[in-house]
């Protein structure tokens, strides 16, 4: 098991992307600290991972003083030490640039870039303190290569991509990694979201010609949570069947 002994705690754990990260996260022996704002999801993710040690935290991403508290409670139960943070919480909707409002751009703003950014420093200070780490954010390829109908969002996970990059060289000195996955369009609540024709047009794009499951993704992010990436910090990794190719 890569994880046994080690606290985890996961953003976005009660849907998709973040649920299959617990579950794998679990498996691999993690205790897991699931922070959502979805109650009920959570408690379903917790009975799928059937018996295993993972623990409900609430949190509102776009809430500073939630996000501060969150941070509080998650350092208290790991007493301190806090191995793992996998910020893998997300939200958009797709619509033209120009009629984005401003409750949109804060909504979106807040969870994807500002609510990581704030959770990460009250976060990151408790590792430097532990003598290291491993942080994997969830971005999007959005963030690396635009898409349309989602230009606030690929700002902020733009956002995060820089952001990733940084702090990494900063945690380099205190043992701590830093990376960040972008998936490509997987199957989860968020992506069925999206209008009918999008979801089409990106399907027939993907060369695997299938969409992402939630596992693929969760792969990826155990593997920069896990002792196999020691060495490896500040990468972007995309995870989209060959949508998207690192130059
Ligand atoms: N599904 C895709 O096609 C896709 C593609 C690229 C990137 N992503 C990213 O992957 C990550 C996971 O997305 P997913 O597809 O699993 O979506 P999802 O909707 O299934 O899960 C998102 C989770 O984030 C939580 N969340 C949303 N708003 C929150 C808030 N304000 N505070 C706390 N938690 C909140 C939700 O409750 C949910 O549990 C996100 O960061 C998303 O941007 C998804």
């Amino acid at each position: 098991m890569l994880l046994k002994y080690k606290t985890v705690m996961v953003t976005g754990g009660a849907s998709g992307i973040g649920r299959a990260s617990v579950l794998m996260l679990a498996k691999e022996g993690a205790r897991v600290l699931l922070a959502d704002v979805n109650e009920a999801g959570a408690s379903e993710t917790i009975r799928l991972a059937g018996g295993a040690s993972v623990e409900f935290l609430k949190l509102e991403l776009t809430d500073g003083n939630s996000v501060d508290a969150c941070a509080k409670e998650a350092i208290a139960r790991a007493a301190g030490k806090l191995d793992v943070f996998v910020n893998a919480a997300g939200w958009d909707r797709t619509q033209p640039f120009i009629e984005a409002d401003q409750a949109f751009l804060d909504k979106v703003l807040g969870i994807n870039l500002l609510g990581p950014l704030r959770m990460t420093r009250a976060l990151f200070a408790a590792m430097t303190q532990n003598g290291g780490g491993k942080i994997v954010f969830v971005a999007s390829d959005a963030g690396r290569v635009g898409s349309l109908g989602e230009t606030p969002y690929s700002a902020a996970k733009g956002g995060i991509i820089g952001f990733t990059k940084s702090l990494a060289r900063e945690g380099a000195r205190h043992k701590i990694t830093v990376n960040c996955v972008c998936p490509g369009p997987t199957d989860t609540p968020l992506f069925h979201a999206n209008p009918e024709r999008m979801r089409e047009a990106l399907l027939r794009a993907i060369p695997f010609r299938r969409l992402a499951q939630p596992e693929d993704i969760a792969g990826a992010i155990l593997y920069f949570a896990g002792p196999t990436s020691d060495y490896v910090t500040g990468q972007i990794l995309s995870v989209s069947g060959g949508l998207t190719m690192a130059g």
